[in-house]
């Protein structure tokens, strides 16, 4: 390298007019005037106009910029020109100068890039396969930019906090998240396997015992799960742990973090203490424990309402204890025609919903419904009445299990605010959702699972619960929750040996199976714990939030695509066979198979 670097592009500007300054970076654009050549020149932090003249008589720089080409990259020196007040561009940081070029060194040529990077429609496929194509896009450098600082907002809010990162094992055995693990096989054991964290929550937890007292980490989890938008099977997360706590008190912190993190990174302010809310209220308002509450349509029950007709398909719901419910659009009627409220039908299927009976009110008070065959007039008025519809509504009404209708209508509610922009006025609402059941039972397996993990503290009042009324028990467990994601959750750990007992023996677990899972973790504790509690903040949930954007793999630089592959290295791909020699691995079925 001949130059030396002394500017960032957008460092120039009018006060170095006059000055020689060397930049480096990409040919972003060229513009070829014949006697003039432009170069527009793009480092990280923008862009910049460079030109040569040919009749200033360097010939041999002339030519030698007339032949650069996109994506080139190159070093420039020159000297910063003001430009005519015709030629000054606004949109342009450094759009009141340019540098007219004196040396040129070229570090590398470039063959013409798989898209442009100034394109905005290109396909993801194409994107991922290119990725480092692809980040050289300014709003792509901008979210990575955005997630540096928030990680260095936390670090400096949690060591303030008194907490310290440590780093725990990748290589280690399974935690209790409750998603499927990614396991790597041993060479020096063969048969035996490590397994990816789902999360460091043992390993955060012996930390206490230890005494480390408080402690963070941003740490990679792995979960192979079925992807979402907003799931990835290697993820981040902001981890921490206290001692000598109770529920307000890893709130306090959390809260006061996220306040921090929006204030420094976007400007903004929530509202002085953040609103709280119990998860059955959730469900029952929002029928989702993670509502998105800049928009309202609040799910109404009209259970009492609508019971006793000849419609099977309510009594049917009712009679199997479930209920009837549904939300009110506002002006619905305009928005949607028959072909869009039968979208909307088919968008609850997805949730186990079997249909959508519906009020479609015109704007002359006329009920356009599917169920006028079982329900007069004077009934469908007095549904209307619950959900206090004028003229103009639209009512979505389903009926089933109580879990199949919230999730149904939770999820529809969401889907209607994104039809309608309705959260487009308001920026950010975030909630606490707290009082979480300790279990979930699962039909299928027919037994329950920790709905948080198995170390979560009942309230103290319910412990007694773990035994005789799992179905009630509460949870010292609390999710924060930002514009409908679940950006983090934690809980308060049980710390006595009698009632982690009493809680894997809720879960089914045999004394054996204790011993064999949990073991260690047990033994642990009865080498002396402090009471403890944390959380886990999903990072790349709340980059998503913090740089509008709606798939979490924007936020991350080296993604995996929906079936978990990197479409850059081609991983996951075979290995060599003496590999699977040395790990006593024989592969039984290839993809052909399945
Ligand atoms: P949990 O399982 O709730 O808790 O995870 C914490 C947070 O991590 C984020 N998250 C994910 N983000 C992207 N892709 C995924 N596949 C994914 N899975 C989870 C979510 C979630 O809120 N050990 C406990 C925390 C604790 O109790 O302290 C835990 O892992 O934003
Ligand atoms: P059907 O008897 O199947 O013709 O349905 C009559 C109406 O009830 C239609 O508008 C269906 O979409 C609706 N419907 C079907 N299943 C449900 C359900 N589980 N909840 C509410 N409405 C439903």
């Amino acid at each position: 390298m001949k130059l030396k670097r002394t500017h960032m592009c957008t460092e120039v500007g009018v006060n170095q007019v006059g000055d020689e300054v060397t930049l480096m970076g990409w040919v972003n654009k060229r513009r070829d005037f014949g006697q003039l050549v432009f170069i527009v020149l793009r480092d990280k932090t923008g862009i910049i106009q460079s030109y040569v003249n040919e009749n200033d008589g360097a010939k041999e720089l002339y030519e030698s910029v007339k032949n650069l080409r996109g994506e080139y990259v190159v070093g420039i020196k020159g000297v910063v020109v003001k430009r005519d007040a015709q030629n000054i561009n606004k949109d342009m940081k450094t759009g009141e100068i340019e540098i007219e070029i004196k040396e040129l060194e070229v570090f590398s040529e470039a063959k013409v890039p798989p898209f442009q990077v100034a394109d905005t429609g290109v396909n993801e496929e194409l994107r991922m396969k290119y990725r480092y194509v692809d980040l050289k896009r300014e709003k792509m450098q901008n979210i990575l930019f955005t997630r540096h600082k928030v990680m260095t907002v936390v670090r400096e809010f949690l060591t303030k906090e008194g907490c310290t990162e440590v780093e725990t094992p990748m290589l280690t055995k399974s935690t209790p998240e409750g998603a499927r693990d990614y396991v790597v096989p041993s060479r020096v054991s063969n048969g035996e396997f490590y397994a990816l964290p789902q999360s460091p929550q043992l390993f955060k937890q012996m930390l206490m015992l230890s005494g480390i007292d408080r402690y963070f980490q941003i740490v990679k989890c792995f979960r192979d799960e079925d992807l979402r938008a907003d799931r990835q099977p290697e993820f981040t997360q902001i981890d921490m742990e206290m001692s000598f706590v109770d529920e307000e008190d890893v709130m306090e912190v959390n809260e006061r973090l996220l306040k921090k993190v929006f204030k420094e990174v976007l400007n903004f302010e929530f509202e002085d203490k953040i609103q709280r809310m119990t998860y059955k209220d959730a469900m029952e308002t929002y029928g989702v424990d993670k509502p998105d509450l800049r928009y309202g349509m609040k799910l109404v029950d009209v259970t009492e309402v609508v019971k006793g007709s000849e419609f099977v398909v309510f009594e049917n719901a009712i009679k199997e204890g479930g209920s009837v419910r549904g939300i009110k659009i506002e002006n619905g009627n305009k928005h949607f025609s028959r072909k869009k409220i039968d979208a909307l039908v088919k968008f609850v299927k997805d949730y186990r919903a079997k249909g959508l009976a519906w009020i479609n009110i015109t704007e002359d008070g006329e009920n356009k419904t599917t169920i006028s065959k079982f329900f007069d007039n004077e009934k469908i008025e007095e549904i209307k009445k619950s959900f206090d519809a004028k003229n103009g509504d639209l009512i979505l009404l389903c009926a089933d299990k109580n879990d199949v209708v919230f999730d149904a209508l939770g999820n529809l509610r969401v889907e209607v605010a994104k039809i309608l922009g309705l959260a487009n006025g308001e920026k950010y609402k975030a909630l606490w959702i707290t009082d979480f059941p300790m279990f979930e039972f699962d039909e299928e397996d027919n037994r329950y699972y920790a709905k948080h993990h198995p170390f979560t503290h009942p309230k103290d009042d319910h412990i007694e619960k773990l035994e005789n009324d799992k179905e009630n028990a509460i949870a010292k467990a609390y999710d924060l929750v930002v514009n409908g994601y679940e950006v983090g959750g934690g809980s308060i750990r049980i710390s006595n040996e009698d009632v982690q007992m009493k809680m894997f023996k809720a879960l089914g677990f045999t004394e054996e199976e204790i011993k064999e899972e949990f073991g260690f973790f047990v033994e642990a504790f009865s080498y002396g714990a402090p009471p403890h509690g944390g959380m886990a903040w999903g990072l790349d949930r709340l980059i998503m939030i913090l740089t509008n954007t709606e798939s979490i793999r924007d936020v991350i630089a080296f993604p995996k695509t929906k079936d978990a592959s990197c479409l850059i290295t081609s991983a996951p791909n075979k290995v060599e066979k003496n590999q699977l020699v040395e790990l006593g691995i024989e592969i039984t079925k290839t993809e052909e198979d399945k």
